[in-house]
């Protein structure tokens, strides 16, 4: 199906925040049984943001959202809902999007959180384009904002060398000059896989005890090279289905902004379409696997770089626990 009408949305700006505070591959060598070398190779992470203690997904997240909000020029009382994307919420209720609604002032603003792990932004995307074209509201804070180092467990090698904390924001309205904005859009998710990236103990099913404690269930249990496989395959089924959706070729694509779990994973993607690795963002090194975050963060640091311009064709892709997995184009 071609949904490559005009856009309905478009981003009005962009924010991003990332914890002081980096950790090196080395100082994880001195914690776990790993190397600098093993981790480069394996996952193209060199180091990565660790959060403060006191600093939550809401903090972060709020420090994000402020600068997209002060960037656009407009008054926090103006955003009319806040759709917050996290697999870290700070408290299990209420919603991390009730914290950050309190932190940045936006008191006019509906707030709600939406779990889809690493897909989350750009599912976030298309739960605010139905939102904003069914004249609900004039703006839509996304914000996806995650502290993966409060979920992990630091004496697992597999899984605690590859993730990073970190926020990232938009503001998005219906689309003003029917030019710009969000050409496609696709989601998709196989629960059946659910249990290859997990967190087994601690919800409703299995309530936090000492047990689970003991167990560490409370903490990301991952299938990796299964989720690897999972992975490769989706990113491609999402880069087609995004691109033909927009009605555009991958030779079109200015800019490729992947999620950034991997760097083999991000590699196989631009192979697949075919898109030369010079167009794809690559930031992985920086600050390893921020679930959700990893694209809006991107998609700041690429505007800050020039490597976004009037007219540029953007490819977002992205999968994740679920599993989930999503992309979209979209028209700068
Ligand atoms: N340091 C050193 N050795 C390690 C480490 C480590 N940090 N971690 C694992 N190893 C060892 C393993 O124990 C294994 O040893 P063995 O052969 O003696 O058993 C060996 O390295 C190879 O392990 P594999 O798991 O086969 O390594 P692989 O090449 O698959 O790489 C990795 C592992 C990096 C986790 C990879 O599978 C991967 O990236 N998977 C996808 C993970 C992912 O993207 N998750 C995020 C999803 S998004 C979301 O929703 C949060």
């Amino acid at each position: 199906m071609n949904q490559a009408a005009d856009p309905l949305m478009e981003v009005v700006s962009v924010g991003r925040y990332l914890p002081d505070r980096v950790v090196t591959n080395a100082e994880l060598e001195r914690l776990v049984d790993t190397s600098d070398e093993w981790i480069r190779e394996r996952t193209g992470i060199r180091e990565r943001r660790i959060a403060d203690p006191e600093m939550g997904a809401a903090d972060m997240g709020a420090e994000a959202a402020k600068t997209a909000i002060c960037r656009a020029g407009i008054d926090p009382d103006q955003v009319d809902l806040i759709l917050v994307t996290t697999a870290t919420p700070d408290r299990l209720l209420p919603a991390t999007a009730a914290d950050l609604q309190l932190r940045i002032g936006a008191t006019k603003a509906a707030a709600m959180d939406l779990a889809a792990a690493c897909s989350g932004f750009i599912y976030g995307l298309a739960m605010a384009e139905g939102y904003l074209a069914s004249g609900r509201g004039e703006y839509v804070l996304l914000v996806s904002t995650e502290k993966m180092s409060a979920i992990v467990d630091w004496d697992d090698r597999s899984t605690c060398v590859l993730f990073g904390d970190g926020a990232g924001a938009v503001l998005l309205r219906r689309s003003t000059n029917g030019r710009s904005g969000m050409l496609s859009n696709f989601m998709r998710s196989d629960g059946s896989l659910a249990d290859l990236l997990y967190r087994p103990g601690g919800g409703a099913l299995a309530p936090m005890s000492p047990d689970i404690l003991d167990s560490k269930d409370h903490l990301v249990k991952m299938a990796g090279r299964e989720v690897f496989k999972s992975a490769v395959r989706s990113m491609a089924e999402a880069s087609d289905e995004a691109l033909q959706r927009a009605g555009v070729t991958a030779g079109q694509i200015d800019l490729v902004i992947p999620h950034q779990a991997n760097i083999r994973i991000i590699e196989a993607t631009a192979r697949y379409a075919g898109i030369p690795m010079d167009k794809v963002y690559v930031n992985v090194d920086r600050y390893g696997n921020m679930s959700s975050a990893t694209i809006p963060v991107a998609l700041d640091e690429a505007l800050e770089e020039g490597r976004i311009e009037e007219g540029s064709l953007i490819l977002m892709v992205a999968f994740g626990a679920g599993l989930t997995w999503a992309s979209s184009v979209y028209r700068w």
